[in-house]
């Protein structure tokens, strides 16, 4: 299975403030469904809450250390798992060839040296009292590509896409 993690970051690699994301980037969200549309995603169970909307023809893995017997029901697309090998267990069992880990901090944290790829979304903003943070990119994390995309008048911020590369699990 091939595991990528996709996170958009200020130039202080905030993530995030008040359980919300703190900008409104129409280009860096059509990048996101583009990556994630029709595949596997992955979430603590805060950006789960934090999310306005259901994120539709994605497949929910949520990550809570909650009784799953208190949670809603899951269904095919929506599900919540107790820990990372759970995870990988119903990976396995689901054929799932592909992982998106889509945040948030926790989870980058915990996760980011199971990923083969990230996928960072630099966006060219400084969030005044941001309150989480993207984990620091492991050495082993080398950049591969980069692409540059410069506001315009529905995105108020320039943005660098990067795409880097875990050196640990791949050639
Ligand atoms: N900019 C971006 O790309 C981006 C992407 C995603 C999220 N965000 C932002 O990030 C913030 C949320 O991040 P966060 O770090 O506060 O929370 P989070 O990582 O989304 O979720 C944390 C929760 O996940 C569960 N969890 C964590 N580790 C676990 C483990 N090993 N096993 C089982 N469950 C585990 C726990 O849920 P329980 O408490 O239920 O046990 C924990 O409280 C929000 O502001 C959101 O908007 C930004």
């Amino acid at each position: 299975m091939i595991i990528s993690a996709i996170a958009a970051v200020d130039s202080q690699m905030a993530i995030g403030k008040a359980n919300t994301i703190p900008w409104h980037s129409p280009a860096d969200l059509a990048f996101f469904k583009q990556k994630t549309l029709n595949q596997h995603i992955l979430m603590g169970y805060q950006t789960f809450l934090s999310l306005p909307k259901r994120l539709a023809k994605r497949h929910y893995l949520i990550l809570t250390r909650k009784k799953l017997s208190t949670l809603p029901l899951a269904t095919t697309d929506l599900c919540f798992l107790n820990n990372w090998t759970d995870v990988l267990t119903h990976c396995e069992a689901n054929k799932i060839k592909e992982l998106w880990i889509i945040g948030g901090a926790q989870i980058y944290e915990q996760l980011l040296d199971f990923c083969h790829y990230l996928h960072l979304s630099r966006i060219n903003t400084t969030v005044e009292n941001a309150d989480v943070f993207f984990p620091a990119i492991p050495k082993h994390f080398e950049l591969q590509a980069q692409q540059h995309r410069t506001a315009d008048e529905h995105n108020l911020y320039d943005i660098d896409f990067q795409l880097y590369k875990n050196l640990l699990l791949t050639q």
